[in-house]
This record gives structure tokens, C-alpha cells and sequence, in this order.
């Protein structure tokens, strides 16, 4: 019996040990030139590591911000790329020649082709974007940034020379992608050619200064395996959420900003079997699907004349016309979700989104509200049955106060009761306190409740052993 869930297991060795998504691999570095590009894949990080001389990395910094103070900039990068260069080489070896710095010629190149680099990439931004420890990247006006490391977010020093520099910066990436941002529209969501999100608020909207966020994008997106390694969720939890997934148990991710909710349906998905179609929604295309048959559609906002905007609830209405096996939705947060219950109710099954809430609970009554929105004639029993008989799942993560970030509660959805909906508590992280690092202790438990789709599952040949679901049983 233990069998079929191998296939399970094979499924998510394979996205483990999957090398970077096929998934768009032009990058930021698209913009960069090529040297700079290998460079990067090369040794990412710490590439001026301890034998590049110190002198030449404080030389580079000093020219370079000697660049930005005597040259026109915004001149120097409408330049084609060779007449750029060529400028850009007399200023450095002027700027040598006064300093009285001892290179030899491959240095001076190479502090050449730096330069030049910092020009048509990202500037400042670029070793950010570049160290792989770094996953959120966070502007609050010029002076006043912060990264998110592992977990922790940590204010850091970031040389822009004044705002100017940091909004010549946001509109470069903004024009990269064929977006804009201006007095008139001044926040914008986009991706960028790497797959990273990005959101930039300018003035008059952000009040000190451009706000940008970057939630970088992982070429390496967590498998279900990873998140057990981190103590996300246990094994045993683990197993029995890839075979609800498989089985088409319709599974909602709730959870708060950042909680890992886009990872864990990503890790989730490599579930799904291969001869399905899945179409996939989302704002800005962040999922990495594993399978074979994906179709990826992404909103659109208004264009300048307010016209052109295409919204979740469009596509997932469109999506419904692509005969889909399964629709994702990236993140359910209004209208939409009305279509949505829809398709998990005709034969969708199986179709799986995320949702902002707090509790399982929390997840439901943000439906309903959601269900409320769409101005449909639906009583509150009719909105509360189209919810219980979509839903068989719901995971619930939350991001502790140590920073990591844990699935707190697994709740199946078992239907109606008058007209309550019925949940019930499979699994749960239970915090029993914190140690002196400001660490959380605690352990997942099973509650003793045997869901109830493990019927379906054991029809399919899914089999668990008793002992996962024995209550207390502190689960490693
Ligand atoms: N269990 C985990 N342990 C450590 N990092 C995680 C975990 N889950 C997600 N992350 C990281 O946290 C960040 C936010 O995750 P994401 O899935 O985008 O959150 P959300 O969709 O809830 O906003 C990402 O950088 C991701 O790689
Ligand atoms: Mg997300």
C-alpha cells in the first residue's frame, strides 16, 4: 500500500533535486553585460572574496562615486554601449593617473568593466540582487533600506547617491519590463525579467522618497522535502499533504505576508500528477510548476488612459473556457473568489490558491466576505455550502517571532452543519515557550482526528500508518 505513495515521494525527489527552473532565465543580468553575468554564476556572493585586493575594490568605489559626481549620467547611459565604454575608460584612467594608483592593465580593466557594469545594471542594487542569502530586498526612501536574511531583516547601508539616484534606478527597472512609474500612476507592481516582485511607490504616495520592495526571485523554490529539513511541517504531515493533493482535495494556503504561502503551493503542486492541465493565475507569475502541461496567465493593470485592465476574475473566468484539470490561483483576495469556488465545485477539484488570513477560521470568513463582494442575490447559508463543499483543505502558516516560518494548523473542512461550517483540526504546532536567544520551542502534533479524505485516498491506494494521526504524539 505504502507503494503508491512512492510515487508520491519519487515526484518530490525530482523537484529536490531539480536544477534551476526552466522558467525565464533571462534575469536582471539580462541588462548587465555578459562578463559580469558569467562572473556572477560563477561564485555568486563573495566574489571579491579576500584575494581581490582591497585596494582595487576602495579605488572602484571611489571612482565610481567620483563618476557620479562629475558626470552627466543620465547622458553617459543613452550612449551606445562601446562610446559608453570608451568614456567611461578615460574617466578611470584619468582618475588613476591622479590617484596615483599602481594597476597593472587587467586591473584597470577589469575596474573598467565594473564601472561600466554598475552603469547599465542596477547599481547599488546589483550586489543585493546578486547575493543568494538575501531574499527581500526593502526601500524606505534613499537612506533608509533594510534585507531580509534567513529570516531576519536587517537594516544595511546601501550607497545611493540621493534620491534621484534610487528613482533613475526604480524607472529603469519599471522601463525594463514595459511598465511606468510617475507623479500620475505612482505605484507599480511588476516582475522583473528575473522573476523577482517588484513594487515601487513613489511621491507623491510615498511619502520620504521612493518605497521599493523586491521579494527576490528563488531559482531554487523550495521543495516539501527543504521545508521538512527547515521544520516547516513534519513528515508525517508532509506525506499526507502530497496525497491529498494528488487525490484532488481541493487545498487552500492561508497565511500572512511573507508567511511562505507561494512557497509551500509551489511545493505542494509538484503533487499534482503529470497528465493534468493546470493553469495557473497569478499577479505577477512567481510559481514554478514542475509539470509538464502548465498555461501561465498574468493580470494586467489599466494602461494611462485607464483602459486595458485585465483582472484575477477575468482570467479565472477565462481560464474556466481553457478546460483546465486544475485552476492555481496565486493569491485569492476578492471578486475572483466567487469564480473560483465555482470551479472547485464543477469539476475542478483539486484546484488550489492562497489566502491573507490568520486562522482556518480566519480563511473562511475572509471567503465569505470575499463572496459578499460580488454583489450576487446569495444568502449567507448559500455562500457558507458553496464554501464547504469546495474546500477539503486548509494549511495555515505563520512566521514566528524567531523568523521562521511554520505551518501552525492543518484543518480539513468537512461541511455544514445548520448553517455553520464544520472544521476539524488534523495537525498543529503547539509553542510551549521560548529560549534565551528568543528562539520558539514547540512541536507539531497530530490531534488525534483521522481526516476524513483518507477514505478517498485509501480508494486510490494511499495508505497511512495509524501512528500519524495519534493524538500528543509529539511529531518530529
Ligand atoms: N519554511 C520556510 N523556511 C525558510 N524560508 C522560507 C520558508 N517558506 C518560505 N520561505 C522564504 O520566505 C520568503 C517568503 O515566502 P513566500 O512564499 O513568497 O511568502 P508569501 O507568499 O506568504 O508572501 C521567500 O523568500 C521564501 O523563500
Ligand atoms: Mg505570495
Amino acid at each position: 500500500m505504502q507503494s503508491r505513495f512512492a510515487v508520491l515521494q519519487k515526484r518530490n525527489d525530482i523537484q529536490a533535486a531539480a536544477p534551476a527552473a526552466p522558467a525565464p532565465e533571462k534575469g536582471v543580468s539580462q541588462i548587465l553585460p555578459s562578463s559580469r553575468k558569467a562572473a556572477a554564476a560563477a561564485e555568486p556572493a563573495k566574489v571579491e572574496g579576500a584575494k581581490t585586493s582591497s585596494r582595487v575594490l576602495d579605488a572602484r568605489v571611489r571612482i565610481h562615486r567620483m563618476l557620479i559626481e562629475e558626470i552627466n549620467l543620465v547622458a553617459l547611459e543613452r550612449l551606445p554601449r562601446e562610446e559608453m565604454r570608451r568614456q567611461v575608460s578615460d574617466f578611470v584612467a584619468e582618475k588613476v593617473r591622479a590617484e596615483r594608483l599602481a594597476l597593472n592593465v587587467a586591473e584597470l580593466e577589469s575596474l573598467i568593466d565594473d564601472i561600466v557594469d554598475e552603469m547599465v545594471g542596477l547599481g547599488p542594487l546589483e550586489p543585493l540582487l546578486k547575493d543568494p542569502e538575501i531574499s527581500d530586498i526593502l526601500i524606505n526612501g534613499h537612506n533608509n533600506c533594510f534585507v531580509e536574511k534567513k529570516g531576519k531583516l536587517t537594516k544595511i547601508h546601501v550607497p545611493f547617491k540621493d534620491e534621484a539616484h534610487l528613482l533613475r534606478i526604480v524607472n529603469k527597472i519599471v522601463g525594463a519590463v514595459g511598465r511606468r512609474i510617475d507623479e500620475s500612476s505612482p505605484l507599480c507592481d511588476a516582475r522583473m525579467l528575473d522573476g523577482s516582485r517588484f513594487n515601487a511607490a513613489i511621491r507623491p504616495i510615498g511619502v520620504d522618497g521612493p518605497l521599493v520592495s523586491i521579494r527576490k526571485f528563488s531559482k531554487n523554490k523550495l521543495s516539501l522535502d527543504r521545508l521538512v529539513d527547515f521544520g516547516a511541517l513534519t513528515r508525517p504531515m508532509a506525506e499526507v499533504l502530497a496525497a491529498a493533493v494528488h487525490a484532488r482535495k481541493t487545498t487552500i494556503i492561508s497565511g500572512g505576508t511573507g508567511t511562505g504561502k507561494t512557497t509551500m503551493l509551489n511545493a505542494l503542486s509538484a503533487f499534482i500528477p503529470e497528465d493534468e492541465r493546470l493553469i495557473t493565475i497569478e499577479d505577477a507569475a512567481e510559481l514554478q510548476l514542475q509539470q509538464p502541461h502548465v498555461a501561465r496567465m498574468e493580470t494586467r493593470p489599466a494602461n494611462i488612459e485607464g483602459h486595458g485592465e485585465l483582472r484575477q476574475r477575468d482570467l479565472v473566468k477565462n481560464a474556466l473556457r481553457m478546460r483546465p484539470d486544475r485552476v492555481i490561483l496565486g493569491e485569492c483576495r476578492g471578486e475572483e473568489a466567487f469564480d473560483m469556488l465555482q470551479a472547485m465545485n464543477t469539476g475542478h477539484e483539486g484546484s488550489m490558491a492562497t489566502i491573507h488570513a490568520n486562522t482556518p477560521r480566519d480563511a473562511i470568513a475572509r471567503l465569505e466576505q470575499m463572496l459578499g463582494m460580488t454583489g450576487m442575490p446569495m444568502t449567507v447559508q448559500s455562500i457558507r455550502s458553496q464554501i464547504a463543499s469546495a474546500l477539503d483543505i486548509i494549511v495555515q502558516l505563520t512566521r514566528l517571532s524567531d523568523g521562521r516560518r511554520k505551518i501552525t494548523s492543518v484543518a480539513e473542512v468537512t461541511g455544514m452543519e445548520g448553517d455553520v461550517i464544520q472544521m476539524q483540526e488534523i495537525f498543529r504546532f503547539v509553542r510551549t515557550g521560548t529560549d534565551s536567544d528568543g528562539k520558539i520551542i514547540g512541536h507539531f502534533e497530530a490531534t488525534g482526528i483521522r481526516p476524513r479524505c483518507l477514505e478517498d485516498m485509501r480508494a486510490m491506494g494511499i495508505e497511512f500508518p495509524g501512528k500519524y494521526f495519534e493524538p500528543g504524539r509529539p511529531q518530529e
